[in-house]
Protein backbone atom coordinates (compact mmCIF):
# COMPACT_ATOMS: atom_id res chain seq x y z
CA UNK A 1 0.00 0.00 0.00
CA UNK A 2 1.00 3.46 0.43
CA UNK A 3 3.99 5.19 2.30
CA UNK A 4 4.12 6.41 5.38
CA UNK A 5 7.54 7.90 5.96
CA UNK A 6 10.88 7.91 4.75
CA UNK A 7 13.79 8.19 7.05
CA UNK A 8 17.81 8.24 5.68
CA UNK A 9 18.08 4.44 6.14
CA UNK A 10 14.34 3.31 5.92
CA UNK A 11 11.08 3.59 4.26
CA UNK A 12 7.99 2.83 6.13
CA UNK A 13 5.25 1.57 4.34
CA UNK A 14 1.30 0.33 5.00
CA UNK A 15 0.87 -3.15 4.68
CA UNK A 16 -2.39 -5.18 5.16
CA UNK A 17 -2.20 -9.35 6.12
CA UNK A 18 -4.77 -11.76 4.88
CA UNK A 19 -7.69 -10.49 7.00
CA UNK A 20 -7.05 -6.95 6.58
CA UNK A 21 -5.24 -6.23 9.27
CA UNK A 22 -3.16 -3.24 8.71
CA UNK A 23 0.38 -3.21 10.10
CA UNK A 24 3.54 -0.67 8.81
CA UNK A 25 6.87 -2.10 7.82
CA UNK A 26 9.71 -0.83 7.96
CA UNK A 27 12.42 -1.91 5.07
CA UNK A 28 16.16 -0.96 5.57
CA UNK A 29 17.77 0.49 2.98
CA UNK A 30 21.20 0.06 2.40
CA UNK A 31 23.77 2.58 4.18
CA UNK A 32 26.95 3.00 1.94
CA UNK A 33 29.01 4.00 5.02
CA UNK A 34 28.55 0.48 7.12
CA UNK A 35 29.88 -2.70 6.17
CA UNK A 36 27.25 -5.70 5.81
CA UNK A 37 28.08 -6.85 8.92
CA UNK A 38 27.68 -3.76 10.94
CA UNK A 39 24.18 -2.71 9.21
CA UNK A 40 23.28 -6.84 10.57
CA UNK A 41 24.16 -5.22 13.89
CA UNK A 42 22.57 -2.14 13.67
CA UNK A 43 19.01 -3.74 12.45
CA UNK A 44 19.80 -6.77 15.04
CA UNK A 45 19.90 -4.19 17.86
CA UNK A 46 16.67 -2.38 17.20
CA UNK A 47 14.91 -6.10 17.07
CA UNK A 48 16.25 -7.14 20.31
CA UNK A 49 15.57 -3.98 22.06
CA UNK A 50 12.74 -4.05 20.36
CA UNK A 51 11.26 -7.78 21.30
CA UNK A 52 12.15 -7.00 25.02
CA UNK A 53 9.96 -4.27 25.59
CA UNK A 54 5.73 -4.20 26.14
CA UNK A 55 3.98 -1.32 27.15
CA UNK A 56 1.17 0.32 25.52
CA UNK A 57 3.09 3.65 24.69
CA UNK A 58 6.15 2.04 22.40
CA UNK A 59 5.37 0.57 19.57
CA UNK A 60 5.35 -3.31 19.37
CA UNK A 61 7.21 -5.32 16.98
CA UNK A 62 4.89 -7.50 15.11
CA UNK A 63 7.59 -9.88 13.14
CA UNK A 64 10.96 -9.00 11.18
CA UNK A 65 12.74 -10.51 8.46
CA UNK A 66 16.49 -10.38 7.33
CA UNK A 67 16.61 -12.59 4.26
CA UNK A 68 13.42 -10.79 2.39
CA UNK A 69 13.59 -10.21 -1.64
CA UNK A 70 11.94 -7.98 -3.40
CA UNK A 71 11.58 -8.09 -7.26
CA UNK A 72 12.75 -4.89 -8.84
CA UNK A 73 11.84 -3.78 -11.91
CA UNK A 74 14.39 -5.05 -14.26
CA UNK A 75 13.27 -8.71 -13.00
CA UNK A 76 16.57 -8.91 -10.42
CA UNK A 77 15.94 -9.47 -6.72
CA UNK A 78 16.87 -7.76 -3.78
CA UNK A 79 18.01 -8.58 -0.64
CA UNK A 80 15.75 -6.57 2.39
CA UNK A 81 15.73 -6.18 5.66
CA UNK A 82 12.37 -4.99 6.84
CA UNK A 83 10.76 -4.94 10.63
CA UNK A 84 6.73 -5.18 10.75
CA UNK A 85 5.41 -2.83 13.33
CA UNK A 86 2.41 -2.07 14.80
CA UNK A 87 0.27 0.17 12.90
CA UNK A 88 -0.18 4.15 14.28
CA UNK A 89 -2.82 5.08 12.48
CA UNK A 90 -3.67 8.69 13.62
CA UNK A 91 0.58 9.58 12.33
CA UNK A 92 3.30 11.49 13.55
CA UNK A 93 3.30 14.15 16.65
CA UNK A 94 5.73 16.30 14.18
CA UNK A 95 2.75 17.22 11.80
CA UNK A 96 0.22 18.00 14.33
CA UNK A 97 2.51 20.30 15.70
CA UNK A 98 3.83 22.05 12.58
CA UNK A 99 0.07 22.40 10.96
CA UNK A 100 -2.16 22.59 13.90
CA UNK A 101 -0.78 24.89 16.24
CA UNK A 102 0.09 24.66 19.87
CA UNK A 103 -1.52 22.39 22.53
CA UNK A 104 -3.17 23.53 25.66
CA UNK A 105 -1.03 22.95 28.79
CA UNK A 106 -3.35 20.36 30.24
CA UNK A 107 -3.48 18.05 26.95
CA UNK A 108 0.56 18.19 26.92
CA UNK A 109 0.63 17.11 30.16
CA UNK A 110 -1.75 13.95 29.11
CA UNK A 111 0.57 13.13 26.48
CA UNK A 112 3.99 14.04 28.42
CA UNK A 113 1.79 11.71 31.21
CA UNK A 114 2.24 8.68 28.44
CA UNK A 115 5.68 9.73 27.29
CA UNK A 116 7.08 9.15 30.87
CA UNK A 117 5.25 6.30 31.37
CA UNK A 118 7.08 4.83 28.03
CA UNK A 119 10.29 5.83 29.06
CA UNK A 120 9.63 4.94 32.67
CA UNK A 121 9.23 0.94 31.41
CA UNK A 122 12.21 1.13 28.68
CA UNK A 123 14.55 2.94 31.90
CA UNK A 124 13.88 0.14 33.74
CA UNK A 125 14.24 -2.91 31.38
CA UNK A 126 18.04 -1.11 31.18
CA UNK A 127 17.43 0.38 27.73
CA UNK A 128 17.83 4.49 26.69
CA UNK A 129 16.37 5.64 23.94
CA UNK A 130 19.01 8.28 22.58
CA UNK A 131 16.49 9.60 19.89
CA UNK A 132 13.27 11.16 21.41
CA UNK A 133 12.02 13.52 19.09
CA UNK A 134 8.51 14.61 17.73
CA UNK A 135 8.93 12.66 14.71
CA UNK A 136 9.91 9.71 16.53
CA UNK A 137 6.30 10.20 18.59
CA UNK A 138 3.13 8.18 16.81
CA UNK A 139 -0.34 8.38 17.74
CA UNK A 140 -2.58 5.15 17.23
CA UNK A 141 -6.25 5.19 15.90
CA UNK A 142 -7.11 6.34 20.01
CA UNK A 143 -5.08 9.02 20.32
CA UNK A 144 -3.16 7.39 22.29
CA UNK A 145 1.03 7.91 22.22
CA UNK A 146 3.38 5.57 21.04
CA UNK A 147 7.35 5.89 20.84
CA UNK A 148 9.20 4.49 18.11
CA UNK A 149 11.90 3.84 16.27
CA UNK A 150 14.45 2.23 18.54
CA UNK A 151 17.54 2.39 16.28
CA UNK A 152 19.60 3.76 18.48
CA UNK A 153 18.69 2.42 21.98
CA UNK A 154 20.98 0.61 23.83
CA UNK A 155 21.74 -1.39 27.48
CA UNK A 156 24.91 0.81 27.95
CA UNK A 157 24.68 2.42 31.52
CA UNK A 158 27.44 5.09 30.00
CA UNK A 159 27.41 5.84 26.41
CA UNK A 160 30.30 7.74 24.80
CA UNK A 161 29.14 8.22 21.03
CA UNK A 162 27.13 11.13 20.30
CA UNK A 163 23.81 9.95 19.20
CA UNK A 164 20.06 11.79 18.36
CA UNK A 165 19.04 14.36 16.77
CA UNK A 166 21.10 18.28 17.28
CA UNK A 167 18.02 19.90 19.06
CA UNK A 168 17.48 17.50 21.15
CA UNK A 169 21.00 16.31 22.18
CA UNK A 170 21.62 17.28 26.03
CA UNK A 171 24.73 19.61 26.37
CA UNK A 172 27.10 16.43 27.57
CA UNK A 173 25.67 14.75 24.46
CA UNK A 174 26.86 17.58 22.18
CA UNK A 175 30.31 18.24 23.97
CA UNK A 176 30.41 14.20 23.03
CA UNK A 177 31.31 13.79 26.75
CA UNK A 178 30.35 10.19 28.26
CA UNK A 179 26.61 10.50 28.82
CA UNK A 180 24.00 8.60 30.79
CA UNK A 181 21.11 7.43 28.48
CA UNK A 182 18.61 8.00 31.02
CA UNK A 183 19.47 12.23 31.77
CA UNK A 184 19.84 12.10 27.39
CA UNK A 185 16.32 10.88 27.37
CA UNK A 186 14.39 13.13 29.93
CA UNK A 187 16.34 16.17 28.89
CA UNK A 188 14.78 15.71 25.26
CA UNK A 189 11.61 15.03 26.77
CA UNK A 190 12.08 18.51 28.25
CA UNK A 191 12.65 19.97 24.73
CA UNK A 192 9.59 17.70 22.95
CA UNK A 193 7.28 19.35 25.53
CA UNK A 194 8.27 22.75 25.32
CA UNK A 195 7.63 22.76 21.45
CA UNK A 196 3.97 20.96 22.17
CA UNK A 197 3.13 24.06 24.70
CA UNK A 198 4.82 26.33 22.11
CA UNK A 199 4.97 25.53 18.64
CA UNK A 200 8.99 26.33 18.85
CA UNK A 201 12.24 24.95 19.83
CA UNK A 202 13.58 26.42 23.30
CA UNK A 203 17.24 26.80 21.98
CA UNK A 204 18.74 25.61 18.74
CA UNK A 205 21.18 23.62 20.41
CA UNK A 206 21.94 22.74 24.16
CA UNK A 207 25.36 24.49 23.58
CA UNK A 208 27.42 27.81 24.82
CA UNK A 209 27.21 29.69 21.90
CA UNK A 210 23.32 29.21 21.27
CA UNK A 211 21.61 32.10 21.42
CA UNK A 212 18.86 31.02 24.03
CA UNK A 213 20.86 28.56 25.37
CA UNK A 214 23.76 30.74 26.43
CA UNK A 215 21.54 31.96 28.94
CA UNK A 216 21.28 28.16 30.78
CA UNK A 217 24.57 28.25 30.56
CA UNK A 218 25.52 31.45 32.21
CA UNK A 219 22.61 30.88 34.88
CA UNK A 220 20.53 33.83 33.36
CA UNK A 221 17.25 32.10 32.98
CA UNK A 222 15.15 36.04 33.69
CA UNK A 223 16.72 36.54 30.24
CA UNK A 224 15.93 33.10 28.79
CA UNK A 225 12.12 33.41 29.83
CA UNK A 226 12.07 37.07 28.58
CA UNK A 227 12.70 35.25 25.43
CA UNK A 228 9.59 33.54 25.08
CA UNK A 229 7.63 35.95 27.20
CA UNK A 230 5.07 36.64 24.18
CA UNK A 231 4.35 32.67 25.10
CA UNK A 232 1.43 32.13 27.09
CA UNK A 233 2.63 29.76 29.90
CA UNK A 234 2.55 28.76 33.44
CA UNK A 235 4.38 29.36 36.42
CA UNK A 236 4.64 25.13 37.10
CA UNK A 237 5.60 24.86 33.66
CA UNK A 238 8.81 27.40 33.74
CA UNK A 239 9.31 25.54 37.17
CA UNK A 240 9.66 22.28 35.58
CA UNK A 241 11.47 22.84 31.98
CA UNK A 242 14.02 25.22 34.11
CA UNK A 243 14.81 22.30 36.45
CA UNK A 244 14.84 19.86 32.96
CA UNK A 245 17.50 20.99 31.23
CA UNK A 246 20.22 22.69 33.25
CA UNK A 247 23.54 21.88 31.91
CA UNK A 248 24.97 19.47 34.78
CA UNK A 249 22.86 16.72 34.43
CA UNK A 250 23.30 16.08 38.49
CA UNK A 251 20.96 19.27 38.50
CA UNK A 252 18.31 18.16 36.64
CA UNK A 253 15.29 16.45 38.11
CA UNK A 254 15.45 12.70 37.94
CA UNK A 255 12.54 10.58 36.09
CA UNK A 256 10.86 9.98 40.15
CA UNK A 257 11.31 13.95 40.69
CA UNK A 258 9.59 15.00 37.26
CA UNK A 259 6.99 12.78 37.94
CA UNK A 260 6.23 14.33 41.27
CA UNK A 261 6.52 17.78 40.20
CA UNK A 262 3.13 20.23 40.40
CA UNK A 263 2.60 21.01 36.77
CA UNK A 264 2.88 17.11 36.21
CA UNK A 265 0.42 16.65 38.84
CA UNK A 266 -2.04 19.18 37.40
CA UNK A 267 -5.68 18.84 35.84
CA UNK A 268 -6.15 16.04 32.59
CA UNK A 269 -8.53 16.07 29.89
CA UNK A 270 -10.41 13.01 29.64
CA UNK A 271 -9.35 10.74 26.70
CA UNK A 272 -12.71 11.72 24.82
CA UNK A 273 -12.01 15.51 24.91
CA UNK A 274 -8.23 14.25 23.73
CA UNK A 275 -9.93 12.33 20.78
CA UNK A 276 -12.72 15.82 19.85
CA UNK A 277 -9.54 17.69 20.06
CA UNK A 278 -7.47 15.64 17.44
CA UNK A 279 -10.47 14.97 15.52
CA UNK A 280 -10.34 18.58 14.60
CA UNK A 281 -6.65 18.84 14.46
CA UNK A 282 -6.81 16.04 11.64
CA UNK A 283 -9.60 17.65 9.40
CA UNK A 284 -7.06 20.70 9.32
CA UNK A 285 -4.26 18.68 8.48
CA UNK A 286 -6.26 16.53 5.79
CA UNK A 287 -7.34 19.95 4.32
CA UNK A 288 -3.33 21.42 4.96
CA UNK A 289 -2.21 18.54 2.62
CA UNK A 290 -4.89 18.64 0.28
CA UNK A 291 -4.43 21.94 -0.49
CA UNK A 292 -0.46 21.34 -1.33
CA UNK A 293 -1.70 18.38 -3.55
CA UNK A 294 -0.18 16.02 -1.48
CA UNK A 295 -2.33 13.07 -0.53
CA UNK A 296 -2.39 12.24 3.62
CA UNK A 297 0.19 9.57 3.71
CA UNK A 298 -2.06 8.10 6.91
CA UNK A 299 -5.18 7.24 4.06
CA UNK A 300 -5.18 3.98 2.68
CA UNK A 301 -4.23 4.39 -1.49
CA UNK A 302 -3.66 1.37 -3.15
CA UNK A 303 -4.61 2.40 -6.58
CA UNK A 304 -2.12 5.48 -6.35
CA UNK A 305 0.83 4.35 -8.85
CA UNK A 306 3.73 6.59 -7.45
CA UNK A 307 3.24 7.21 -3.49
CA UNK A 308 4.45 10.88 -2.78
CA UNK A 309 7.93 10.53 -0.51
CA UNK A 310 7.17 11.75 2.93
CA UNK A 311 8.36 15.28 3.25
CA UNK A 312 9.24 16.92 6.40
CA UNK A 313 6.78 19.84 7.01
CA UNK A 314 9.14 22.70 8.08
CA UNK A 315 8.66 25.25 10.58
CA UNK A 316 12.08 26.76 10.47
CA UNK A 317 14.31 27.97 7.72
CA UNK A 318 17.73 29.27 7.98
CA UNK A 319 20.12 31.81 5.19
CA UNK A 320 23.51 32.24 6.00
CA UNK A 321 25.39 35.04 4.89
CA UNK A 322 29.26 36.07 4.88
CA UNK A 323 28.24 39.67 7.06
CA UNK A 324 29.51 40.57 10.50
CA UNK A 325 27.79 43.21 11.69
CA UNK A 326 24.38 41.64 13.41
CA UNK A 327 23.15 45.24 13.49
CA UNK A 328 23.09 45.73 10.22
CA UNK A 329 20.95 42.53 9.47
CA UNK A 330 18.04 43.56 12.22
CA UNK A 331 17.97 47.05 10.57
CA UNK A 332 17.62 45.45 7.27
CA UNK A 333 15.38 43.26 8.27
CA UNK A 334 13.46 46.04 9.67
CA UNK A 335 13.19 47.90 6.56
CA UNK A 336 12.45 44.77 4.18
CA UNK A 337 8.82 44.63 6.61
CA UNK A 338 8.83 47.91 6.54
CA UNK A 339 8.81 48.36 2.22
CA UNK A 340 6.38 44.63 2.27
CA UNK A 341 3.95 46.70 4.90
CA UNK A 342 4.66 43.84 7.60
CA UNK A 343 4.34 44.77 11.56
CA UNK A 344 7.38 43.90 12.94
CA UNK A 345 8.47 44.49 16.53
CA UNK A 346 12.84 44.81 17.14
CA UNK A 347 14.29 43.04 20.33
CA UNK A 348 15.80 45.67 22.11
CA UNK A 349 17.99 43.31 23.68
CA UNK A 350 18.31 40.49 21.17
CA UNK A 351 19.58 40.56 17.72
CA UNK A 352 15.49 39.55 16.93
CA UNK A 353 12.60 40.61 15.15
CA UNK A 354 9.01 39.54 15.41
CA UNK A 355 7.02 39.56 12.44
CA UNK A 356 3.54 39.43 12.05
CA UNK A 357 2.45 39.62 8.05
CA UNK A 358 -1.86 39.44 7.35
CA UNK A 359 -1.85 37.11 4.07
CA UNK A 360 -5.66 36.92 3.31
CA UNK A 361 -7.54 36.30 5.73
CA UNK A 362 -5.22 34.71 8.10
CA UNK A 363 -2.08 36.08 9.68
CA UNK A 364 1.75 34.37 10.40
CA UNK A 365 3.60 35.72 13.07
CA UNK A 366 7.10 34.82 13.14
CA UNK A 367 10.55 34.92 14.75
CA UNK A 368 13.76 36.49 12.29
CA UNK A 369 16.44 35.47 14.97
CA UNK A 370 19.99 36.90 13.36
CA UNK A 371 22.66 33.77 15.21
CA UNK A 372 26.89 33.69 14.68
CA UNK A 373 28.08 30.89 13.85
CA UNK A 374 30.75 29.93 16.31
CA UNK A 375 33.48 28.41 14.19
CA UNK A 376 34.15 31.90 11.21
CA UNK A 377 31.85 35.45 10.69
CA UNK A 378 29.05 33.90 8.93
CA UNK A 379 25.77 35.59 10.19
CA UNK A 380 22.14 33.81 9.75
CA UNK A 381 19.05 34.66 9.65
CA UNK A 382 16.64 32.15 10.64
CA UNK A 383 13.00 32.55 9.91
CA UNK A 384 10.77 30.26 12.71
CA UNK A 385 6.98 30.13 12.28
CA UNK A 386 5.37 30.60 15.47
CA UNK A 387 1.68 30.37 14.04
CA UNK A 388 -0.47 31.02 10.81
CA UNK A 389 -0.79 29.09 7.29
CA UNK A 390 2.89 27.28 6.54
CA UNK A 391 2.42 27.95 2.69
CA UNK A 392 1.92 32.07 3.49
CA UNK A 393 5.66 31.26 5.83
CA UNK A 394 6.67 30.02 3.35
CA UNK A 395 6.00 33.09 0.73
CA UNK A 396 6.84 35.57 3.39
CA UNK A 397 9.56 33.74 3.93
CA UNK A 398 10.94 33.76 0.65
CA UNK A 399 10.04 37.87 -0.05
CA UNK A 400 12.72 38.12 3.03
CA UNK A 401 15.54 36.06 1.28
CA UNK A 402 15.02 37.56 -1.73
CA UNK A 403 15.33 41.28 -0.17
CA UNK A 404 17.84 40.27 2.43
CA UNK A 405 20.02 38.64 -0.52
CA UNK A 406 20.06 41.34 -2.39
CA UNK A 407 21.56 43.75 0.76
CA UNK A 408 24.44 41.34 1.75
CA UNK A 409 25.00 39.13 -1.49
N1 LIG B 1 5.39 6.09 10.31
C1 LIG B 1 6.48 5.47 10.72
N2 LIG B 1 6.17 4.37 11.43
C2 LIG B 1 4.83 4.28 11.45
C3 LIG B 1 3.90 3.38 12.05
N3 LIG B 1 4.30 2.34 12.74
N4 LIG B 1 2.60 3.62 11.88
C4 LIG B 1 2.21 4.71 11.19
N5 LIG B 1 3.01 5.59 10.62
C5 LIG B 1 4.33 5.38 10.75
Amino acid sequence: LNTLGCGAFSKVKLVKDGEGNKFAMKIMKSDSKKSKEQEDNVFMNEVEVMKDLDHPHLLKLIDYSTKAEALRPDGTKLKLKYLTLEYAEAGELFDYIAETGVFPESHARYFYHQLISALEHMHAKGFKHRDLKPENILFDKDFNLKLADFGFATTEDISDSRKGTYGYMAPEVIANNAYRGEEADLFASAVILFILVTQHPPFIRAEEDDRYYSKVFKGQWNKFWDVHSDMDISENFIDLFTKMVSVDPKDRLTLEQVKAHPWFNGTLPTPEEIKEDFLKRQKVLKNVLKRKGKENENTENAQKPKPAKKKKIPMKYTKFYEVEDADLMVDTVVKCAQHLGIKYDKSKEYFRVELKAQKDKSEVHMLVNILKKPENNMRCLEFVKISGDLADFESVFKKFRSYCGRKFE
